[in-house]
C-alpha cells in the first residue's frame, strides 16, 4: 500500500464499488476497503480490482473499535470515505435496530477511531486529511409539488427511521468538525441508480421483475418524485468534493432528473420492450401492479445542486434516458451476477415485503 492510501467504509455495496473501481481505474493511490458483508455487501462487484495492488478488502464491522483503531495506525490513510450504511428504506421500516446499530452507532464509532488518529497525525498529514461522510437528499424530508428544491440550508426533517439514522449520523460528523476540528466533508444526494444496485431498490426491481414476468410492485398512486443520479456522475462528484471541497461544509448531489416513479418504471418497460421484443408479456408495462402504499411515503424529493455546480464546477453527464440505457444493458449482460444476488435472503425478504 501507498502512503497516500484511502480508506473506504462499504466499499462492497452497490455505490462503494462503483467507487471502488472507478478510482482504481482514475487515480494513482491505493484504496483499502472495510465492509462488513452484511446481504447488500458482494465481493463480486470488485473482481475486476481484486489482484490489483493498490486495492485491499478487509471484511469488518465499522462498529469495531479495536479494529478500526488497528487499521488506522497500520495504513496511515490521508482520507476516509464513508459509504457504510443500512440503506434500505423499506427494510428501515420493518427492523430499524441495524439502522441505529450501523448508521449512528457504527458512524460515532468510525468518529472517534479517527480523531484519535488524526490528533496523532502532524504538519501537512494532519492538515490533508480528510473524512468525507456519504448521506443522502431524504435527510431533508419530503416536499410538495411547488417547493423551491432542497438546498444545503434546508431544515432536517427526516420521515423514516432510515433517513432518521442518516440524519443523526450528518448531525454527529458536522459536530466532529465543530467541536475537535476534525476535517470533514459531507455529501447529501439524491437516489442513485447503475450497475451493481442491489434489487430490492425500485429500478433494478423493476428491470428484473420485467426480465421474468413478475408482478412490477408500485406503491400508491405512483406519483412519488424522486430524483435519479447515475451512480458513476455520483462517484466523479464524490471524487472532486475529495480533493477540493471546502472542510466543515456540506455539498448536495442531484442528477437534475425530477422523474415520478410510474414514469421511471413506463420508462424501463418501453426500453425493454424494444430490446426484449420477443418476450412472452408485451407490453412490459402489462405487469404494472399497484401495491399497498410505504407507510410515511415521502412524496417529492428534489434537489438544489448551484453549490456544488459553481464551487467545484461539477454537473452530471448522464440523462435519465442515457444513463437508464447503460442501466438496463448492464443487467442484461450480466445473469450471473443476478443469480448471485438473488438467492434465498433475498426471496424471502421479497415474501416479507411483497408476498410474492
Ligand atoms: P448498500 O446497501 O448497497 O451498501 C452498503 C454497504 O455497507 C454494504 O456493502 C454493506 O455490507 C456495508 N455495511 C453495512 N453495515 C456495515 C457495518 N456495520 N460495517 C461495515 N460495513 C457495513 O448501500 P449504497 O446504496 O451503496 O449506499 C452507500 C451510501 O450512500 C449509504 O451511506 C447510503 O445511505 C448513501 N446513499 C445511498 C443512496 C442510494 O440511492 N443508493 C442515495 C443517497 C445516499
Ligand atoms: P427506493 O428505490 O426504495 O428508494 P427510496 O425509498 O430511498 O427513494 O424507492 C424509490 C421510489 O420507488 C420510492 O418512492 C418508493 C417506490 N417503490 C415502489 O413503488 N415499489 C417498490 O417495489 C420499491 C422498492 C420502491
Amino acid at each position: 500500500m501507498q502512503a497516500d492510501t484511502i480508506l473506504v467504509t462499504g466499499g462492497a455495496g452497490f455505490i462503494g464499488s462503483n467507487f471502488v473501481l472507478q478510482w482504481i481505474a482514475n487515480e494513482a493511490s491505493s484504496v483499502i476497503n472495510l465492509d462488513k458483508l452484511t446481504y447488500a455487501g458482494n465481493p463480486a462487484n470488485l473482481a475486476k480490482v481484486a489482484s490489483d495492488r493498490r486495492y485491499k478488502f478487509l471484511q469488518g464491522d465499522i462498529c469495531d473499535r479495536e479494529l478500526v483503531a488497528e487499521l488506522l495506525l497500520t495504513h496511515s490513510p490521508r482520507a476516509i470515505v464513508h459509504f457504510a450504511a443500512e440503506s434500505h428504506v423499506d427494510r428501515s421500516i420493518h427492523g430499524p435496530d441495524d439502522f441505529v446499530r450501523t448508521n449512528v452507532n457504527g458512524t460515532f464509532s468510525l468518529l472517534e477511531e479517527t480523531r484519535a488518529y488524526w490528533s496523532g497525525l502532524e504538519g501537512e498529514a494532519r492538515t490533508a486529511f480528510r473524512f468525507l461522510h456519504v448521506s443522502t437528499d431524504e435527510v431533508y424530508g419530503s416536499l410538495g409539488p411547488t417547493d423551491p428544491a432542497f438546498s444545503e440550508s434546508t431544515r432536517y426533517a427526516p420521515n423514516s427511521p432510515y433517513s432518521a439514522s442518516k440524519a443523526a449520523s450528518d448531525h454527529l460528523v458536522r459536530a466532529y468538525f465543530h467541536t475537535y476540528g476534525l476535517p470533514t466533508v459531507t455529501t447529501n444526494c439524491s437516489n442513485n441508480y447503475g450497475p451493481f444496485q442491489f434489487p430490492e431498490k425500485l429500478i433494478p426491481l423493476v428491470i428484473l421483475h420485467a426480465l421474468s414476468g413478475k408482478p412490477i410492485p408500485v406503491y400508491g398512486d405512483g406519483q412519488n418524485v424522486r430524483d435519479w443520479l447515475f451512480v458513476a456522475d455520483h462517484c466523479e462528484a464524490i471524487r472532486l468534493v475529495l480533493a477540493r471541497g471546502r472542510v466543515g461544509e456540506t455539498y448536495n448531489i442531484g442528477g437534475h432528473n425530477e422523474l415520478k416513479n410510474l414514469d421511471v418504471v413506463n420508462t424501463i418497460c418501453s426500453v425493454l420492450d424494444e430490446l426484449r421484443s420477443q418476450h412472452a408479456v408485451l407490453p412490459h408495462s402489462k405487469l404494472i401492479t399497484y401495491v399497498t402504499d410505504r407507510p410515511g411515503h415521502d412524496r417529492r424529493y428534489a434537489m438544489d445542486i448551484g453549490k456544488i455546480e459553481s464551487e467545484l464546477n461539477w454537473r452530471p453527464r448522464e440523462t435519465f434516458e442515457t444513463g437508464i440505457r447503460k442501466t438496463i444493458h448492464w443487467y442484461l449482460e450480466n445473469p450471473a451476477w443476478i443469480q448471485s444476488v438473488t438467492t434465498g435472503s433475498y426471496r424471502q425478504w421479497m415474501a416479507t415485503q411483497y408476498s410474492l
